[in-house]
């Protein structure tokens, strides 16, 4: 395992980060806390990624499973050997059930609801402190593909209050998740012009993967570049499709077969043919698919580490072994063309 600065900050996590979004429904809290051993004890990972809504797809009942899984994880071991980041999305339209917020909670990333947000995440995790905050997507800007909020937030707000986060100890550092090169720069900005009043961006956690790589590579990358921002990569194997598991029969058991509709772009778009092409030159390099798609996302240069899925242990081994598959030129050449073919294909048919 290797291991990187995350932006500005003092954190030096390990390039696989263990995503933990299927504890809870998918998985079992038991097998989420033997994954998390595993991944820490026997590969070197060091950080983990979780949400105050996971598991998903979210819902009233399960909300807040996810963090009981690592609150479990957390007690058998020191607190300091964890890099634990989580994020705040806040209530809206969609997700009424968030702890600590009544049914007259405006719909919008207040700071009142990232500072509750954080008390109930603490409790939960039964830890005082969390390294990485993030907000989970933007709250600035109303017709977001993630909520429909009638009210958005100021950036101002929102960083002044995980400032207040940073000034009690509750946070080490702030992130973003899903933004856009426009978020990104607004904040730097701010965060250069008021430093006492406004915290440092140090990560973006977006989607990038063999089959999302255009909005980052198109202009985000390089907004993070000069801002110091590192890549946290989600959904690297594209929801399991770049696995290959979904080509020739609907796999029972997977996410995209047991949760209709969830994360849906990856099927019933041009994926489905992208996914074929990179198959095809996985098994021409000898290589598994998944091994062709983290091999690709682990060691790109734009990416500071790459947040894993897995629902059992084998796939678990398979992805963090995969961090050893170094891709020849002539490989990356041919991803390349594939990509040219298909550059944006979970947005088009
Ligand atoms: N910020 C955000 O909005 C956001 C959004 C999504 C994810 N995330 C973060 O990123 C993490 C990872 O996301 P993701 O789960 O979507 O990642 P992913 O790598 O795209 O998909 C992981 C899923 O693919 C399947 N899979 C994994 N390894 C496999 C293998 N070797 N062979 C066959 N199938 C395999 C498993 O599902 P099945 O067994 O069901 O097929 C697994 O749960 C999440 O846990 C979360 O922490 C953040």
């Amino acid at each position: 395992m290797d291991y990187v600065q995350l932006g500005d900050s003092d954190l030096v996590v390990s390039k696989v980060c263990m995503g933990t979004m299927t504890f809870g429904e998918q998985n079992t809290l038991e097998e989420g806390v033997e994954q998390l051993t595993r991944a820490f004890d026997e590969f070197g990972v060091n950080f983990l990624d979780t949400a105050e809504m996971y598991p998903v797809p979210t819902k009233a009942t399960t909300q807040g499973a996810t963090d009981k899984a690592i609150k479990m994880f957390l007690q058998s071991r020191k607190r300091e050997d964890v890099i634990l980041a989580t994020k705040v999305c806040g209530r809206s339209e969609r997700i009424k059930w968030l702890p600590r917020r009544d049914s007259e909670t405006p719909a919008a990333l207040t700071r009142d609801q990232i500072l509750d947000s954080v008390d109930a995440s603490l409790e939960r995790l039964g830890t005082d402190y969390i390294d990485l905050l993030q907000l989970h997507w933007p709250g600035d800007f109303r017709p977001s593909q993630y909520q429909d909020n009638p009210k958005p937030t100021s950036f101002e707000e929102q960083l002044s209050a995980l400032q207040e986060l940073v000034t009690t100890g509750k946070v080490r550092y702030v992130g973003v998740s899903n933004e856009s090169a426009y978020g990104v720069c607004s904040m730097a900005a701010l965060t250069r012009q008021f430093p006492e009043l406004y915290p440092k961006i140090v990560s973006i956690q977006n989607s990038f993967s063999l089959v999302v790589r255009k909005d980052f590579e198109a202009g985000l990358g390089e907004a993070c570049f000069h801002h110091n921002v590192g890549l946290l990569a989600y959904s690297p194997l594209a929801a399991g499709t770049l696995s290959g598991k979904y080509r020739k029969n609907v796999p029972k058991g997977a996410r995209l077969t047991l949760f209709p509709g969830f994360m849906e772009r990856y099927l019933g778009s041009s994926n489905e043919e992208a996914v074929n092409a990179y198959c095809d030159l996985a098994k021409k390099a000898d290589l598994t698919p998944t091994q062709l798609a983290l091999g690709w996302c682990y060691h790109n240069e734009l990416v500071a580490s790459s947040i894993i899925g897995a629902t059992t242990m084998d796939q678990l081994e398979e992805n963090i072994q995969a961090y050893d598959v170094r891709l020849s030129d002539d490989v990356s050449k041919e991803i390349e063309a594939i990509y040219a073919k298909y550059t944006d294909p979970t947005k088009a048919r």
